[in-house]
């Protein structure tokens, strides 16, 4: 396995999620944290849906800092876990915050890894969690079709995705429409695509997968609360506004977070971030 710690150039890959600024990924490292503690009680009742459970095999594929990982192993602890993603600076952080896993350097574009990796540890389930939204529709349907094509027969493959075109905020917040407007643009600009959720089902089966089960998984304030909801999703859409906002930016900001100090716990009052799980074998 050793030669899936040294970087290779892959075609294809996108410049989506690259995180090369330190303090931004500081930043988003704390809340890939915030989002797995918050979201995970939610998606378990889906996993175990589609029949994760303790004692198994589980690989992520673009796994970052290891938290959701972290999470399965807390409710599943017989869990044997490996995690591979593209960003060796991520990986360090999977590899203090559970030395128990084992976190692999690699890019999922490239079949000769997914190959090796499969054959090495013989997943019973593979997860990818908010990864192909970091690439275009085109690529996630290749990686898709690699991913079935070279995995164990029996080994399900999970794929959790955002759907930021089912956004809701009530009452409405126009500024938080043209952040996630601007965010949507700012991702597709770098090859990824936010709005991949809804189309998972349809990439798995044009990938040759079988079994498919679809689950929309929304998270709102009303069933994660609103502290979790500004932490979690906020920042991502204010990242829409990159290092040097303008000053229409700034105000666009500020109405955002004035949005969420007016309407936080009012009667009626609903923020609401729309997710699909899909899975297939
Ligand atoms: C939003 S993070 C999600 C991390 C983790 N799955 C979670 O749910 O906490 C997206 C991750 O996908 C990784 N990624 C994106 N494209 C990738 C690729 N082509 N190959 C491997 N990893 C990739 C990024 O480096 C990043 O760690």
């Amino acid at each position: 396995m050793d030669s899936m710690n040294q970087p290779k150039p892959v075609a294809g890959g996108s410049q989506s999620y690259l995180l090369t600024n330190t303090a931004i990924r500081a930043q988003e490292e704390r809340r890939l944290r915030f989002q797995a503690e918050a979201l995970f009680p939610l998606e378990l009742t889906h996993l175990r849906q589609t029949g994760l459970r303790d004692q198994l095999r589980i690989l992520e594929l673009g796994c970052g800092t290891g938290e959701f990982l972290a999470q399965i192993l807390d409710v599943f602890p017989g869990s044997q876990l490996w995690g591979m993603d593209r960003n060796e600076r991520l990986l360090e952080k999977a590899r203090e915050r559970l030395p128990k896993g084992t976190w692999l350097f690699g890019d999922l574009h490239d079949e000769h890894t997914l190959e090796t990796l499969f054959a090495t540890f013989e997943p019973d389930f593979i997860l990818i969690r908010y990864v192909l939204q970091h690439m275009s529709g085109e690529d996630a349907r290749s990686v898709l079709r690699s991913v079935r094509r070279l995995k164990p027969r029996s080994c399900r493959v999970i794929a959790i995705d955002a759907c930021d075109s089912e956004l809701r905020f009530e009452p409405p917040s126009p500024a938080l429409d043209s952040l996630s407007r601007k965010k949507i643009e700012l991702q597709k600009s770098r090859g990824g695509d936010r709005t991949i959720g809804s189309r998972l089902a349809t990439l798995f089966s044009e990938a040759g997968f079988e079994q498919i089960q679809q689950h929309r998984v929304v998270f709102d304030t009303t069933r994660i609360g609103w502290s979790a909801f500004e932490a979690v999703f906020l920042p991502i859409f204010l990242s829409a506004l990159g290092e040097s906002p303008s000053t229409e930016d700034l105000l666009l900001k500020q109405a955002a977070e004035r949005w969420f100090e007016t309407e936080r716990d009012q009667p009626g009052a609903l923020a609401a971030f729309s997710t699909y799980h899909v899975d297939g074998i």
